[in-house]
């Protein structure tokens, strides 16, 4: 017998909410029952435009739809993290389901309780590490685990916007952007997932940050030019590069990830569009999506979120999990140690351990 859709609610009805429900009412695996936001104009467009019900707080939905699967947190916040945990933590405790944008949040502790209470309450905890859901990825994953790459060499990433110093804007200092770390804590939970999704736990990691003049001299509190070094446990080395629209990125565009080992090299460019291999003795082989849309990832990542709580998989098996989300924090909290003491070697902090379970253990 078929199962009946999962049933949806979406708190925080920005640009990503719009998009996170788009993907839920196009899937057959969802039923989007309603949405919600404090700013009462945006939950009531977002209800008109869905054709479904609309709250002004997470309590009213909970209370009104006890029968809710899955809580999706499209909030945002300082960092674009700092709003996350309000409602997921008001949806864990409802017993939902819950997948949440990123950064899991801007501050470790809160990303730390927010994995422990979900692995408390035996819920699925997903995020919307979105960048590793795509084509040229999924094919990256096959090449490795036929056994085409081999040993890992290194990974090397460059990501963020493109711009240049003279397109900064004039500051608000009332902005989320407005803390030393925003870029960092805001972005590289991308580069790092994707990093750690082909090459696993990092081991020891290395930072330099800066920002550009125009930036200083505006007063612009953002650093946002992060140089991070790392190697990690499987022995791999990794290079990542990232800014937020001080120059225009060369080979590879906004998006690239190279990884090489000793058997082959795979290179994904701009995200979902373009996979090129490279073997001793062969002809490269470029594979050319004809997907330009890095919104693609969004629809993609969500199904596969829907497909592993439909199909009640260990939750320790969950693609993209909160505890995988925590440990892009961990890098990123590390990174900051480094850069704060000089560029010294950091090890980042443990993540919680698996603890496995019956059907796991066989
Ligand atoms: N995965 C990706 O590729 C990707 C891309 C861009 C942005 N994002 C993330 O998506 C998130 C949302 O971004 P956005 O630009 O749509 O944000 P936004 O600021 O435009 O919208 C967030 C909304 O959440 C509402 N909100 C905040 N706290 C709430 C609460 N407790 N209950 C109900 N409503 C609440 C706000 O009123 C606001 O309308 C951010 O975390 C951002 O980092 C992800």
């Amino acid at each position: 017998m078929a199962n009946s859709p999962l049933k949806v609610g979406v708190v925080g009805m920005g640009g990503i909410g719009h998009t996170h429900c788009n993907a839920y009412i196009a899937d057959e695996l969802a039923e989007l029952v309603c949405v919600c936001d404090l700013r009462k104009e945006r939950a009531d467009e977002a209800a008109e435009k869905f054709g479904v019900e609309k709250f002004y707080t997470v309590k009213e939905m909970l209370n009104a739809h006890p029968e809710l699967d899955i809580v999706d947190v499209t909030t945002s916040g300082i960092e674009n993290g700092s709003w996350h945990y309000v409602p997921v933590m008001e949806a864990l405790a409802a017993g939902k389901h819950v997948l949440t944008e990123k950064p899991i949040s801007n501050d470790i502790e809160e990303a730390r309780e927010m994995v422990r209470f979900a692995c408390q309450q035996d819920l699925y905890l997903g995020c919307n590490l979105n960048h590793y859901f795509s084509e040229p990825a999924f094919m990256a994953d096959k090449l490795i685990a036929d056994g085409q790459i081999g040993e890992q060499v290194y990974a090397l990433t460059k990501v963020g916007f493109n711009g240049s110093t003279v397109d900064v804007p004039n500051i608000d200092p009332t902005s989320r952007w407005q803390y030393p770390y925003s870029h960092a804590k805001a972005f590289l939970t991308h580069p790092f997932s994707v990093m750690r999704h082909f090459s696993g736990d990092v081991k020891y990691i290395q930072a330099f940050m800066d920002k550009p003049g125009a930036r200083r001299q505006g007063g612009d509190m953002m650093l946002s030019i992060q140089s991070i070094h790392m190697q990690f446990q499987n022995g791999c080395v990794g290079y990542l590069l990232s800014q937020r629209g001080d120059a225009h990125f060369g080979l590879g565009g906004w998006w690239s990830y190279e990884l090489a080992g000793t058997k082959g090299t795979f290179c994904i460019e701009n995200c979902v569009e373009k996979l090129t291999v490279w073997q001793k003795d062969k002809e490269p082989v470029i594979t050319n999506t004809g997907v330009t849309d890095f919104g693609a990832t969004f629809p993609i990542r969500i199904h596969a979120f829907l497909e592993d709580v439909t199909n009640k998989v260990d939750k320790e098996h969950l693609r993209a999990s909160g505890r995988d989300a925590l440990a892009t924090m961990e890098y990123i909290f590390a990174a900051i140690d480094s850069y704060e003491s000089g560029g010294e070697l950091v090890r980042p902090h443990a993540l919680p351990a698996f603890h496995g379970s019956v059907n796991i253990i066989k």
